[in-house]
């Protein structure tokens, strides 16, 4: 099948669906903005949804569904053990993914937990393109440590490099020279490379980490999150691809990878998650975990309707049409911006536009979070919720000391289906006047700092009075709210 591309006049993303049910929207006045930022602890997480009008956080359970998966919602068979529902999700797994062996869980960190669990030994390291948040915090419960090995190009914040979620090959044979196969548990691929601005891998760099993965006996592990933007960025940018179709491109990443599991509060557009292999005894190693820790086998945590939506999620995610709406609104926004000057990550990825925060609040030193401080900042210019991905999400070591990110991020996700261009536009508006406003931003502390992903609970504050100036410079120049 060929490309199906849909946009018109200066490259503006045209949706290819209508909406039918619709949820009002509150935008706060500022003064109540900075009120509800500050009472949230400067944390996007702990604002109350109320409070937010473009919640841009995440993508994570919160994409649109379609007619057809709420309509499959109502056909779920309820039942503890043997549900149709389950076969079904099972047998589109066979159908997409080409693996025989399905293990359900609730979300994809816990399909982390269980993989964690079983293949990792104390000691052992796993190789990635780039880790995230949960898979990290997995590993290293487990004894286990995560050895990074993009490119170099993933972590420069503008560039016109199609694949920055590629692993740098070369450095994975020296990682397998240096530490022996036997203390690599596993590689692992990250689909659209979250941290790094959701960035995809070529088909022919997975086909180059097989070969290596191959001559070493080692397994691959994917993480298909994030699948549905890659697969689009695949067909899209990869010469070798064009001609292929999204189930093709699918089948060819899956016969690559040993081991397949996924948050399907992303790829299929509902919640969920699940593992999927071939191995037999990779699967029985696993099985066991599932009922400890997630639910019999024909439900692992999720509820039916849920993996009813799940089956026909995944079915659409096969539809060119649909999974191009994602990135096609992230690369108008990323090039909106660009067009005004504002520093953000190129070329555009999936889930979300990135601000780079470490050039739009430069004066922000990363021990004052300048990700964490420019997220605080959209809210109150704008009402809209993002989320930090620079040093607040990242882990003080054992002796205390903070790593600094690679990159500060701001990350506003968009997740499918759910926006108009017109509030696109209007988010474009807002970040674009706190650019022009962005001396008056100022850094942040925490006041309370959990041990464990603390960007979750944490809550900090401002470091000066930069808030009530913010606010004061807004209602001069646009008013009380709008
Ligand atoms: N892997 C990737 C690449 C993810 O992006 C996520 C979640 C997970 C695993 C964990 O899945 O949330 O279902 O447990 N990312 C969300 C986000 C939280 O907002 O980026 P989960």
């Amino acid at each position: 099948m060929s490309e199906v591309k849909f946009f018109y006049g200066e490259n503006i993303p045209l949706e290819m669906h209508k909406v039918r049910i619709v949820q009002k929207l509150n935008l706060l006045p500022v003064e109540h903005r900075q009120k509800a930022i500050t009472e949230a602890g400067n944390n996007t997480f702990l604002l109350k949804n109320r409070d937010v009008f473009m919640d841009m956080l995440t993508d994570s359970g919160v994409n649109a569904m379609s007619d057809k998966q709420m309509g499959a919602m109502m056909v779920a068979d309820d039942s503890y053990a043997g549900s149709e529902t389950f076969t079904r999700l099972e047998q589109k797994i066979v159908e997409i993914f080409n693996k025989k062996f399905f293990l359900p869980a609730h979300q994809g960190r816990a399909c982390e937990n269980i993989i964690s669990q079983v293949f990792i030994k104390p000691g052992q390291i796993v190789p990635m393109n780039y880790h995230f948040t949960t898979t990290k915090a997995h590993i290293m419960l487990n004894g286990g440590s995560v050895l990074e090995i993009p490119l170099d190009e993933a972590l420069n914040v503008n560039s016109s490099f199609p694949f920055k979620g590629n692993m740098d090959v070369e450095k994975l044979k020296m990682a397998v020279e240096k530490h022996g196969p036997g203390n690599i548990a596993f590689v692992r691929l990250e689909a659209g490379a979250n941290l790094i601005g959701g960035q995809p891998f070529s088909l022919e760099n997975m086909q180059e980490v097989r070969q290596v993965c191959e001559a070493f006996g080692i397994m691959i592990v994917l993480d298909a999150s994030l699948l549905a933007d890659n697969l689009y960025f695949i067909k899209t940018r990869e010469e070798q691809c064009r001609d292929m179709s999204i189930r093709e491109i699918t089948r060819a990443l899956s016969e690559l990878s040993d081991i397949i599991y996924f948050s399907a509060r992303k790829l299929g557009n509902a919640r969920g998650g699940g593992i999927c292999t071939n191995d037999e005894t990779l699967y029985m190693k696993m099985r066991e975990l599932v009922p400890l820790y997630e639910g019999f086998l024909t439900y692992g945590g999720m509820s039916v309707r849920e993996m009813e939506a799940i089956a026909v999620g995944l079915d659409e995610t096969m539809d060119e049409n649909m999974i191009n709406q994602g990135p096609q609104f992230i690369a108008f926004m990323t090039e909106e911006l660009l067009k005004k000057g504002v520093p953000v990550v190129t070329p555009p990825g999936g889930l979300g536009c990135h601000l780079d925060a470490m050039r739009f609040v430069e004066h922000i030193p990363q021990n004052e979070y300048p990700a964490g401080a420019l997220a605080a900042a959209l809210y109150i210019a704008s009402g809209i919720r993002g989320m930090e991905r620079g040093t607040m999400s990242e882990q003080r070591d054992e002796d205390g000391n903070e790593p600094f990110s690679d990159m500060e991020l701001v990350r506003l996700a968009v997740p499918r289906r759910v926006f108009t261009l017109s509030q696109i536009k209007y988010a474009l508006d807002r970040i674009c006047w706190l650019y022009e406003n962005r001396k008056l931003i100022g850094g942040l502390k925490f006041v309370s700092e959990p041990k464990i992903l603390r960007f979750f609970f944490g809550r900090l504050e401002a470091l000066s009075d930069w808030q009530t100036k913010l606010v004061k410079k807004f209602k001069e120049d646009i008013g009380d709210s709008l």
